[in-house]
């Protein structure tokens, strides 16, 4: 819970090399507190306790990482602004806060009771700005939530069910593709993935229309509840955690939740694609040649590149039957992505080079950094097939891996496009804010970026 005010005689501070209020330097004196990154002292005055915490000369992402540890000294906290930009403490501070809460707890006997409440000592003029940046946390929370389920629960089936109860809450029109339609539809790319799985295949639709309408915008996500690579299987290493592989249909469902909570003035569609990646007798087979909803054929090399089929045809809906102003799309494309960037980074690829910029410039503030990457026609020469219009993978090799499977992807929108893969930053370990799990970043990217493209990309 945040609220402006005192919520316990517990107070935090953050400690910079700058000026500091009288008794809080004093006291600062006393214990001969170091502003150093991080460093934490406690100091005891009657029934109050003052949690200081240094952060150096640094800004940004340290108030987040500052903020979680002081929760994790004491859970109900009053925060104390230092004479950093205000505005700036409260977004970083309240966002620490919120995502250090979740806990992935829902599935043992013994949950960790702790309730987490951050008071803040600011005007109240301030609520609306934190109830802004809370839902948009909280709208990331929610996607980490659903990419956490584990294989046997979050399947196909169940994500349609949220998609379903979600519309519900939120009043948004829901359109739902299964199996029959899909095949119906001519939509073989999806269809070829869910072979060899006993779970169904889906595409959810999800609409929030607002009255005014600045803008029209889609964001796809890639759903695959569980990718063990299908015929051309994953070895074990490779194969834990392929559970998160529906992480890009989790932010897709959080962003529609912020906008919608927000009520921003934009027409905005989450197309999720959905399905296992599975191995089975009636499993898509390497060298088949399938037909995606554009009506361009593909040759399949390898059948553990299966987001990009996915895609393929969520991205020609949306292009044939959508026609937004903006099309975004989130996905655990490729495991390239951790060689080019660690784990630090979204990889951004446009076919509009103001959209990857401005996702770099928005991830500088958001902390969740995107880097924009070469769209350069060379490399659609690797994706040539002799059979079919196109292959799904650029090489054996892996070279410029992320890259071709944004080119692929390519081949299947029209318009103002932005592919955001976020199979880097897939999982925490060791986060000083986000606990061991998904991380699902960017609904916190997407809804900043929204907020300037009212206005047009610049
Ligand atoms: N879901 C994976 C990508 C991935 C790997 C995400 C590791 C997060 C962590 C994707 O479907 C995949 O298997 N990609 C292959 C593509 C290759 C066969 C061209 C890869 O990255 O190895
Ligand atoms: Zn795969
Ligand atoms: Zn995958």
């Amino acid at each position: 819970m945040i609220k402006v005010g005192k919520v316990s005689d517990t107070f935090v501070y953050f400690v910079n090399k700058g000026k500091h209020p009288k008794n809080i330097e004093k006291m600062l004196k006393k214990i001969k507190f170091k502003a150093e990154e991080l460093n934490t002292d406690v100091f005891r005055q009657g029934n109050k306790k003052y949690i200081f915490i240094g952060i150096g000369d640094k800004k940004g992402d340290i108030l987040r990482r500052a903020i979680a540890k002081a929760l994790s000294i004491e859970s109900k906290i009053t925060y104390i602004p230092n004479d950093l930009d205000i505005e700036e403490q409260i977004r970083l501070v309240v966002e620490g806060a919120v995502l250090y809460s979740l806990k992935f707890d829902e599935f043992k006997a013994k949950k960790d009771k702790k309730r987490y409440k951050l008071g803040l000592m600011i005007d109240k003029k301030f609520k609306g700005l934190i109830n802004k940046v809370r839902i948009i946390a909280e709208s990331q929370n929610y996607a980490r939530k659903l990419a956490n389920l584990p294989p046997n629960i979050g399947t196909p089936e169940y994500l349609v069910k949220e998609a379903k109860e979600l519309a519900n809450k939120l009043g948004l029109s829901i359109k739902i593709f299964d199996k029959k339609a899909l095949k119906r539809r001519g939509m073989d790319a999806i269809s070829s993935v869910n072979a060899g799985s006993d779970k169904g295949a889906y595409i959810v639709h999800l609409t929030y229309k607002p009255k005014k309408v600045r803008l029209k915008v889609a964001v796809a996500g890639k759903g695959i509840t569980f990718d063990a690579g299908g015929l051309d299987v994953k070895p074990a290493k490779y194969m834990f955690n392929m559970h998160l592989d529906k992480s890009g249909a989790c932010v897709a469902l959080g962003i529609i939740r912020a906008v919608a909570l927000l009520k921003m003035p934009i027409e905005l569609h989450a197309v999720v694609g959905l399905t296992e990646n599975v191995i089975g007798s009636k499993a898509y087979k390497p060298n088949s040649i399938i037909k995606a909803y554009n009506g361009k054929t593909i040759e399949i090399l390898h059948t553990d590149a299966e987001g990009r089929l996915v895609l393929a045809d969520v991205l020609s809906y949306i292009s044939k039957d959508i026609k937004p102003d903006y099309t975004f799309d989130f996905a655990t494309l490729t495991g390239a992505m951790s060689i080019s960037l660690g784990k630090y980074g979204i990889g951004a690829f446009s076919n509009e080079q103001c959209l990857s910029e401005l996702a770099k410039k928005i991830g500088e503030k958001t902390g969740e950094k995107a880097w924009p990457f070469p769209m350069w026609d060379e490399y659609n020469e690797m994706l040539k097939s002799e059979f079919a219009d196109v292959k799904n993978i650029g090489s054996w090799s892996g070279d410029a891996g992320s890259i071709t499977a944004a080119k692929f992807l390519e081949h299947f929108v029209k318009g103002k496009w932005l592919h955001l893969d976020i199979a880097s930053m897939m999982v925490a370990e060791n986060h000083p804010y986000f606990r061991t799990g998904p991380i699902a970043p960017g609904v916190r990217l997407l809804v900043n970026m929204l907020e300037v493209l009212v206005n047009g990309c610049r």
